[in-house]
């Protein structure tokens, strides 16, 4: 009996560990090969959305803030995250009980992520760069599905040869120029015997004062240089076209600026059937915000009569059916609404444990095209069973426009 009661007990604890220790990359909503920039905007967007002071008096969202900055904390520190995908939790517990990396405020943790504490690299005062801005044109298919992309552009970095001194010994001396003023003072004579003092940087030491004893051979002492840089950018399904994506930091660096941000403007490409290798009739839609437009073409037959069915394949190949039955009229410029065919609504969580995508719609507007050549006996048969009906059925028009018979008399002056 106590055995028993003993094995209920192990086995609830069990259950608890498991509940409690939930898996990192769930937690993150990752992948399990994600990469460190995934992985470091997933921790962003969701300490965020859970931090305390968003969700006051919200128990749960302090939970999940605090296991997200776990999660975060073990897959961000490349040995933990081996023991973690190898080990478990109970790998990582036992690691950082034998002295491993210290634990973990996961406020301190959020701070030090935001720069919350005030501390910015580099010295203070430094002005910031400049933001490097592209533009970037994606297809509507990429929109609708999301896409993993990357894109070189040529990015001034901070010479790693010189450590950005410029000197190939680190060893830097005054400026003889200016004699390590960092500017030099031109004296112009504007009228004889008169004379006006200009400051100007001084262009020997580009104003710094100093200048590198030997140049650094790799940046020839200009202390940076410009090299193809790869972006990966991940393209978030339903994006909007014309949104801005923000590198943090990532614009071109220098010894004297804080970097800027190197912001991605993305476009919407033309469509083209060339860009089309898997044959999608959905590059041809528009698109509107959350929803997506297309144009159908019936025949006259079909519009009238019905029994047509269309098969048309959407951005991520899947078929959306069109059709009517037999007897089933279409009128010309009729707008159909597909509800939940359009483009999926971005959201910041994306596809993932906690989120699920929901769709805007799909307009389809009918068009209808008349035949302009019918040959004579056609045109025979047509035309007498139009008079047959026409007499039997025909509406009139006049009558059901509700205008008034005449029109109105007017005076003449
Ligand atoms: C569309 O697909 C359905 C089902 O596969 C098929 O029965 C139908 O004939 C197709 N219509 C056209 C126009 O291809
Ligand atoms: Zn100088
Ligand atoms: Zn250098």
């Amino acid at each position: 009996m106590l055995a028993h009661g003993a094995l209920a007990f192990l086995l609830l604890a069990l259950v608890q560990l498991a509940y409690c220790a939930q898996d990192y990359y769930k937690v993150l909503g990752v992948d399990r090969n994600v990469g460190d920039r995934e992985l470091k905007s997933a921790y962003r967007k969701l300490s965020k959305k859970f931090h305390p002071d968003k969700n006051p008096n919200d128990d749960t969202a302090h939970e999940k803030f605090v296991e997200v900055s776990n999660a975060y904390e073990v897959l961000s520190d490349e040995n933990l995250r081996t023991i973690y995908d190898r080990y478990g939790h109970d790998g990582v517990e036992s690691h950082r009980q034998g002295g491993g990396p210290r634990q973990h405020n996961p406020f301190d943790l959020f701070s030090d992520f935001f720069g919350g504490g005030g501390q910015r690299r580099g010295p203070p005062g430094k002005p910031r760069g400049r933001d490097a801005e592209f533009k970037l044109e994606i297809t509507l298919a990429d929109f609708y599905n999301g896409v993993d992309t990357q894109f070189e552009w040529n990015k001034q970095h901070i010479c790693d040869h010189c450590d950005g001194t410029g000197s190939a010994d680190r060893k830097v001396e005054k400026c003889s120029t200016c004699n390590g003023q960092g500017v030099v003072i031109i004296k112009k004579q504007f009228a004889p015997g008169m004379f006006q003092q200009m400051q100007r940087p001084c262009d020997v030491c580009d104003g710094r004062g100093e200048k590198p004893k030997n140049k650094c051979p790799h940046c020839h002492g200009s202390r940076v240089v410009r090299k193809q840089t790869p972006v990966d950018l991940k393209i978030e399904r339903g994006i909007a076209n014309g949104e801005a994506v923000v590198f943090e930091e990532e614009a071109d660096e220098s010894p004297d600026w804080h970097t800027g941000n190197l912001v991605v403007h993305l476009a919407e490409k033309r469509p083209s059937m060339e860009d089309n290798p898997h044959r999608l009739d959905g590059v041809f839609f528009r698109r509107k915000g959350d929803d997506l437009y297309w144009t159908e073409v019936l025949s006259l037959r079909e519009a009238w009569m019905g029994d047509w069915t269309r098969n048309i394949t959407h951005l991520d190949a899947h078929v959306v059916r069109l059709g009517r039955p037999k007897g089933k009229v279409v009128q010309p410029g009729q707008v159909e609404t597909v509800v939940g065919e359009g483009m999926p609504k971005w959201h910041e969580d994306g596809d993932s444990v906690y989120h699920k995508h929901e769709f805007g719609n799909l307009y389809v507007t009918y068009e209808v095209v008349l035949p302009d050549q019918m040959d004579k006996k056609m045109q025979g048969e047509f035309w007498d069973l139009w008079e047959k009906w026409r007499a039997k059925k025909g509406i009139d028009l006049h009558k059901d426009s509700g205008r008034p018979d005449q029109p109105p008399v007017r005076d003449e002056l």
